[in-house]
């Protein structure tokens, strides 16, 4: 096949499975509640073989909805959410249903504040009525009475499912499906729309940018100043090096720290603050470098000593900083696991790399003084380096 066809092809796979599970193939109709309830909304959830049914009255702005889970176990809690404040667990207004101990089907509300949350019981955002679990044959299903707002008609949905150890409910697990199970639901018109594959890949963009920039790029342009600057023949390579390194990690963090206001805008309602500022901090920290670089005094004046003492601290200053805010960025997007431990390998690396470039340096800078003060005595040169920052 050439290009063109695969590309056809492929736009209408893409197409067809947009299409279809919402309008054609929808499995949710053929289901008949033991109650006979009839709902005439439902609609196919894309993943964790799941199914959201509803009857929306706009003259009370009510929704009677039943979220039917198939396959359910007896040992699972399942939770059924609207997320008035962004896409994921954190914020959702969760109906949660289990088995409890007496082995009976229960269900309460319990808001979701954070990413580990004890589930605890407690009131929604908005009232709830008429909530109830039921189990029949692996199928558990959710019945309540949703008391709307305008904001909350058309919102974000998150649905998710984790294992009980005896009366505490474990975190779900992170596997894909555990991702994808997030959209948007409109009561009022009776869609609902899958996936945030739009704002996740914004999330990837934005840690990968910043980990890059902040967290690779940034502590290896410091380790080219401070450990090629000993070498004479790299001098003044070293200088442009660093000046290179630190620029691009400089544009390519400013771009990563953009896509963070943008994803902070995104999730109104919902704060990462110690994120956010820390992020304002460095990006205050990272312009500060650049205009000391502007304002660089020549190495022999007399405020260049302050200068460098200024650029140092501002510079290792900045290095942890962005450290310490890649790994609430992990906290927060909750990656797979493989990312954290590549990039706490990758800075493990560079840790020992300067561990041992320090070591080198200083052999190299007192073995010099010896030469150094040797020669002075002999013909009264000294060798300091013209571009020692
Ligand atoms: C549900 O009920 C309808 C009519 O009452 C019936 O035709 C249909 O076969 C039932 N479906 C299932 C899966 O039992
Ligand atoms: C809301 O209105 C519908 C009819 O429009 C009614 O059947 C339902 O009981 C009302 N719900 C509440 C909670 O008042
Ligand atoms: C278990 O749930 C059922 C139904 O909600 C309730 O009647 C019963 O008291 C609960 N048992 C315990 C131990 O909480």
């Amino acid at each position: 096949m050439d290009k063109f066809s695969r590309t056809v092809v492929f736009s209408c796979v893409m197409l067809i499975s947009i299409c279809v599970p919402s309008s054609l193939a929808q499995t949710c109709r053929s289901y008949n509640f033991s109650s006979n309830q009839v709902f005439s909304t439902c609609s196919d959830l894309p993943v964790l073989s799941s199914f959201i049914y509803w009857n929306y009255h706009p003259s009370n702005q009510t929704a009677d909805i039943a979220f039917r889970k198939s396959g359910a176990s007896t040992t699972n809690w399942y939770v059924w959410s609207l997320n008035p404040t962004g896409q994921g667990m954190a914020g959702s207004q969760a109906l949660l249903a289990f088995h409890n101990s007496s082995g009976l089907p229960t269900a309460y509300t319990t808001p979701i504040r954070d990413l580990s949350p004890s589930m605890q019981k407690g009131d929604l955002s908005f009232p709830v009525s008429k909530l109830k679990a039921e189990y029949s044959s692996g199928e558990m299903i959710i019945f309540a009475t949703l008391h709307l707002t305008n904001s909350l008609i058309s919102t974000n949905q998150v649905w998710q499912e984790g294992a009980m150890s005896g009366n505490n409910f474990n975190i779900h697990s992170m596997d894909s499906a555990n991702k994808a199970s997030v959209g948007n639901i409109n009561f009022a018109t009776g869609t609902t729309v899958a996936g945030t594959a739009q704002t996740s890949s914004k999330k990837n963009v934005h840690g990968v940018l910043n980990a890059v920039s902040w967290g690779v790029l940034m502590p290896m342009g410091i380790m080219i100043a401070r450990y090629l600057k000993v070498f004479k023949v790299a001098n003044p390579a070293w200088f442009y090096l660093h000046v290179t390194c630190q620029s691009s990690a400089y544009i390519i963090g400013v771009a990563g720290w953009g896509t963070g206001l943008n994803l902070g805008s995104d999730s109104t309602g919902i704060e990462y603050s110690k994120h956010r500022n820390i992020g304002i901090i460095l990006f205050c920290f990272a312009t500060l470098q650049v205009f000391a670089l502007l304002l660089r005094p020549k190495p022999d004046h007399k405020y260049r000593l302050y200068w460098n003492i200024y650029h140092h601290s501002i510079g290792y200053a900045t290095i942890a900083l962005s450290i310490i805010n890649i790994y609430e960025g992990f906290d927060i997007l909750d990656p797979e696991k493989k990312w954290e431990k590549i990039y706490t390998g990758i800075i493990i690396f560079l840790g020992a790399v300067a561990a041992l470039l320090e070591v080198l340096t200083w052999i190299i800078v007192i073995r010099r003084k010896k030469t150094v003060n040797f020669n002075k005595h002999a013909n009264g040169t000294n060798g300091t380096n013209g571009y020692g920052a």
